[in-house]
């Protein structure tokens, strides 16, 4: 839809790949029984604003499933418990939960599913808002939700109908509320993820409606989730454990249906005490940014927090280089780029909607055009050992004779200046990531995947 909602990638947190549904525990050892997941959701928040990534871009704070109940009034309110843990869930009315987080100037994100139940309630009793739209959309409003990520688990009817009926409800509680004098002027529409769990015609389908409906959407399935405890980088990066349809993969695929206002979903930012180097973690923001991909982090965002640091040297020095690597304010401005293109691989992993499962092992070369003419490109070693790598800019599409290109080193923050080629050394699961301007450009050199069953 036009880019007013979403001129550039939504960024912010979401508690799914790191909490799930379980129980989390205080930080300062007091029983979990009284502490709610609302203050852990609020004590989160806090974290990304102490830490400075709230003001780094940081700012749409997402629970997602699990947080409600529907009453016998058939009215959605706040879980009494979370995930039936003993731990304490929601207040009733999400009000005050909503008003701190503008408090602290962060957009307050809810999660609903377009069933009838959602994917992960406990007990699941009509929890999804099938059938329930209008009200629950009227609900999200009156609490001041600011983004709605809304899954696909349990539908009686097409996805396309739901994600449609849930679309025209926001509108309609929006119109209704901005009447009344309500402040915030939209509710961004995240379908989630009506596009993730096919492939080939199928998926090409649904990318061609959902557009019609939201900002943006999951292409891939869960990227990873903790309680699981598989390696992070395997599942998010590497391509090793990759179906023919996983985050990264699909998303550089799908890179044509990106545009402002349209954002293709790869899934949740790792970055943090998941389990990844700092090399890993360096590489997916960049990947990431290079795909314009929205930036949400999952991690236990309260030992960013400057006291919890200083309190726990033991995991200070990693905790604070991830806060370096979330905040790279060169890095993000490629994933907040105004041209809005998703980038695309010119090297490196077999294109993925073929079925061919990428290497793990190996370059990957991913560029993406940027509103000043300039390009970024990551060059990922997805090796196991630091590598040489002698980046050719012609094989990117650059080209002119007797040119001298500008190079900007966005993880070193400095300049350098090529006439063709650029010699980097990158570290196992690192990257380089440059910013490449001067003389011409034609994109050549791009990996397709076969077009036959993408629809239009
Ligand atoms: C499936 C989604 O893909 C996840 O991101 C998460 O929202 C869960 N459902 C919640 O049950």
């Amino acid at each position: 839809p036009a880019s007013a909602i979403a001129p550039v990638p939504p960024m912010g947190f979401n508690n799914w790949a790191r909490s799930t549904c379980a129980a989390q525990a205080p930080l300062d050892g007091s029983p979990t029984a009284s502490y709610s997941f609302q203050q852990y959701m609020k004590d989160n928040a806090k974290g990304l604003v102490d830490s400075g990534l709230a003001a780094a871009g940081y700012q749409t704070i997402t629970v997602d499933d699990c947080w409600m109940r529907r009453t016998a009034a058939g009215y959605l309110h706040g879980a009494t418990t979370w995930g039936g843990s003993s731990q304490p869930g929601f207040d009733y009315e999400l009000t005050d939960y909503g008003d701190y987080l503008h408090g602290l100037g962060l957009k307050f994100g809810i999660y609903e599913s377009s069933g009838t139940n959602t994917c992960s309630t406990t007990p699941n009793t009509a929890t999804g808002s099938e059938y329930h739209e209008q009200d629950d959309a009227n609900s999200f409003v009156y609490w001041g939700v600011d983004a709605l990520k809304y899954d696909n688990c349990q539908t009686k009817e097409p996805l396309k109908t739901l994600d449609g009926r849930m679309s025209a409800a926001l509108a309609t509680a929006v119109g209704n509320a901005a009447a009344g004098g309500r402040k915030t002027p939209n509710v961004l529409f995240n379908e989630s993820a009506p596009a993730a769990y096919n492939n080939g015609a199928t998926k090409f389908d649904v990318m061609n409606w959902v557009r019609d409906h939201g900002q943006q959407w999951r292409v891939g399935p869960d990227i990873w989730n903790y309680a699981a405890s598989t390696d992070p980088w395997d599942k998010a990066l590497s391509g090793y454990n990759f179906g023919a349809y996983q985050s990264f993969d699909t998303t550089v695929d799908l890179a044509r249906y990106q545009s402002p206002g349209n954002w293709n979903d790869a899934d949740m930012l790792l970055i943090g005490d998941n389990g990844m180097s700092s090399a890993e973690e360096r590489s997916q923001l960049a990947l990431w940014s290079a795909m314009a991909a929205p930036l949400f982090i999952s991690t236990d965002a309260r030992k960013f927090t400057p006291s919890y640091l200083d309190a726990h040297p033991d995991q200070a020095a990693h905790l604070r280089e991830s806060i370096r690597t979330l905040g790279n304010a060169e890095v993000l401005a490629v994933d907040q780029d105004p041209l809005g293109a998703g980038g695309y691989r010119v090297s490196g992993g077999a294109a993925r909607s073929d079925g061919t499962p990428s290497s793990a092992s190996g370059i990957d070369v991913v560029v993406k055009q940027l509103a000043d003419g300039s390009r970024a490109v990551v060059v990922l070693n997805k090796g196991s050992a630091a590598t040489k790598y002698s980046l050719s800019l012609s094989d990117l599409g650059f080209s002119g004779t007797g040119c001298t290109y500008s190079v900007r080193d966005l993880w070193a923050h400095t300049d350098s200046t090529s006439t063709g080629t650029v010699p980097l050394t990158i570290g196992s699961h690192d990257n380089a990531m440059l910013k490449v301007k001067g003389c011409s450009f034609a994109p050549t050199g791009q990996i397709t995947v076969a077009r036959g069953d993408w629809g239009k």
